[in-house]
């Protein structure tokens, strides 16, 4: 039996990662995140907005009935994990995280999703998880995927984050300009829908 909303304070722990609920306070820490490098990544740089800016994200953050997470390594603020759109009575979620730019590859994506899956799936007894990628995000993929998501459909996106980019001038998204394709109403973006299932979670953590 799922739960019927998360709860408003959640706080998860391994030896080097700690999760707790999204405060306002993290906006301030989260300043001190450096800008992507890579242009397909910039809708991720932190707002540069002052203080009412700021106050104004975090109300629009507060959705009832999501989790948002703020993960630290120590006492810096690294990255979010978040839980959105839930269906309570299907025991569904639709899952997103981020890392700051030059906190990526170090390993924080795996052991997130294993603290965020423990939870979802033993505490809060939900049933699936999904999420939206980006098919030219690789190491999401591969984290998905080595945390037990499956590809569920594949799409071209037309609401992408991505969509303005100039995928056909631009040198830089030559490497990745198959993902991009022009349509008489703009631009859609090759994205994976992934899932990660109770009993696929229990398979991998079994024993
Ligand atoms: C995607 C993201 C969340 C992954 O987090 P991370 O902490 O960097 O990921 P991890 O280090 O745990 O794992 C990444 C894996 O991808 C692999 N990887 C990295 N680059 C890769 C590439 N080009 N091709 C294939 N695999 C790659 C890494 O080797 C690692 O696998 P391993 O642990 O088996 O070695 C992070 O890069 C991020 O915040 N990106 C910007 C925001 C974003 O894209 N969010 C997700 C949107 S769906």
């Amino acid at each position: 039996m799922a739960i019927e909303s998360f709860p408003a304070l959640v706080e998860l722990s391994s030896p080097r990662l700690s999760l707790r609920s999204f405060r306002r306070e993290d906006l301030d820490a989260e300043t001190h995140w450096p800008d992507f490098d890579d242009l397909i990544y910039h809708h991720y740089n932190p707002p540069r907005d002052d203080s009412q800016g700021k106050d104004r994200r975090y109300l629009q953050s507060l959705r009832l009935f999501d989790l948002k997470l703020s993960i630290f390594d120590g006492e810096d603020l690294v990255g979010y994990v978040g839980l959105y759109d839930s269906n309570f009575e299907t025991g569904e979620s639709w899952m997103g995280i981020q890392f700051a730019a030059d906190r990526r590859h170090r390993g924080y994506c795996k052991e997130t999703l294993r603290l965020l899956t423990g939870y979802f799936f033993d505490e809060a007894g939900m049933k699936t998880m999904l999420l939206e990628v980006a098919a030219f995000n690789l190491p999401g993929i591969h984290c998905y995927e080595a945390a037990g998501w499956v590809t569920s459909k594949k799409f071209w996106h037309p609401h992408a984050y991505q969509r303005h980019l100039d995928f056909e001038h631009e040198p830089a998204l030559a490497p990745i300009a198959q993902h991009f394709r022009r349509t008489p109403e703009g631009v859609e973006v090759d994205y994976v829908e992934m899932v990660l299932t109770e009993p696929r979670f229990r398979e991998l953590n079994a024993g």
